[in-house]
């Protein structure tokens, strides 16, 4: 059994943790997940949503440190065939087990019951709901008993995301560290880095989706659009987050 961290554990480990982000600040993706598997070994596990940017960091892991990787996964029940395919390719290339997550089925009965299966689509509450019971509340499941979660976030996906660094300690999810490698790349980096390395790629990748979520709130992007406009198209830029990735988190390298 791991040992949970008490909250006294965390604070004196905060500092120590301020202290790598600021060095590992504009580090090299490789190093940055070099350094999580070897600071928090099979204590951290990967959120992977089995994008392009998720199976570049499992793979990068594998190179760290393979007997340590962990990769979790949230099924909400409404992702796109695609991603269980690209799923099988990664648990078949890299031998590794995925911890799948599904959210309590009498909250999703309840809420399919009351409001119909595309209750998301009619407010900003109800698009929250559904990502609270079929995303967050998994989550903070998959969350349970770690002392660190990496992640593919990137500072060009969104405005709620220009100033994620590396390394962060996430109070929203009781002061666990939260390693997120590819921060600073670039798409087109993701890719080459995924090319060189043949890295299974998400199919939808190829078909106008450079940002993949639940089927019925993804579609593709027009040339010239922004990268995250077919998540949730129907809101607010400044709206499209599910509360995975609630700011501000305290980044710790103040
Ligand atoms: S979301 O909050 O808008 O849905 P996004 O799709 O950009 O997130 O993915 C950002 C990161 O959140 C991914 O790199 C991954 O680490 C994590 N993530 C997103 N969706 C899932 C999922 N279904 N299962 C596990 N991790 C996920
Ligand atoms: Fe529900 Fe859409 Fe959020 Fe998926 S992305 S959990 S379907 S609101």
């Amino acid at each position: 059994m791991l040992k949970r961290m008490s909250a006294r554990d965390h604070r004196q480990d905060d500092s120590k943790i301020a202290e790598e982000a600021r060095r590992l600040q504009g580090a090299r993706p490789a190093e940055v997940a070099a350094w999580a598997l070897g600071r928090f070994g099979s204590r951290l596990a990967i959120a992977s949503s089995f994008s392009i940017e998720d199976c570049v960091v499992i793979d990068m892991a594998m190179k760290a440190a393979p007997q340590d990787v962990r990769v979790f996964a949230l099924d909400t029940g409404r992702l796109p065939d695609e991603t269980y395919l690209t799923a099988e390719r990664v648990r078949m290339k890299y031998g590794i087990e995925i911890a799948w997550y599904f959210p309590e089925r009498p909250a999703v009965e309840n809420l399919i019951r009351l409001k119909g299966l595309y209750s998301f689509r009619d407010s900003l509450d109800n698009r929250h709901e559904c990502c609270g019971i079929r995303k967050v509340e998994p989550l903070g499941r998959a969350l349970a008993g770690l002392e660190a979660w990496m992640t593919g976030l990137r500072n060009e996906q969104s405005v709620t995301r220009t100033d994620t660094p590396e390394v962060e300690i996430d109070r929203a999810h009781g002061g666990i560290v939260k390693v997120n490698p590819l921060v600073r790349w670039t798409m087109e980096e993701v890719r080459a880095y995924a090319k060189e390395h043949r890295v299974p790629i998400h199919p939808l990748h190829d078909r106008g989706y450079p940002s993949i979520g639940c089927a019925p709130c993804t579609r593709a992007i027009k040339p010239g659009e922004h990268p995250r406009a077919g998540r949730w198209w129907w809101e607010d830029p400044e709206n499209k987050e599910c509360g995975l990735h609630l700011p501000p988190a305290d980044a710790g390298t103040g």
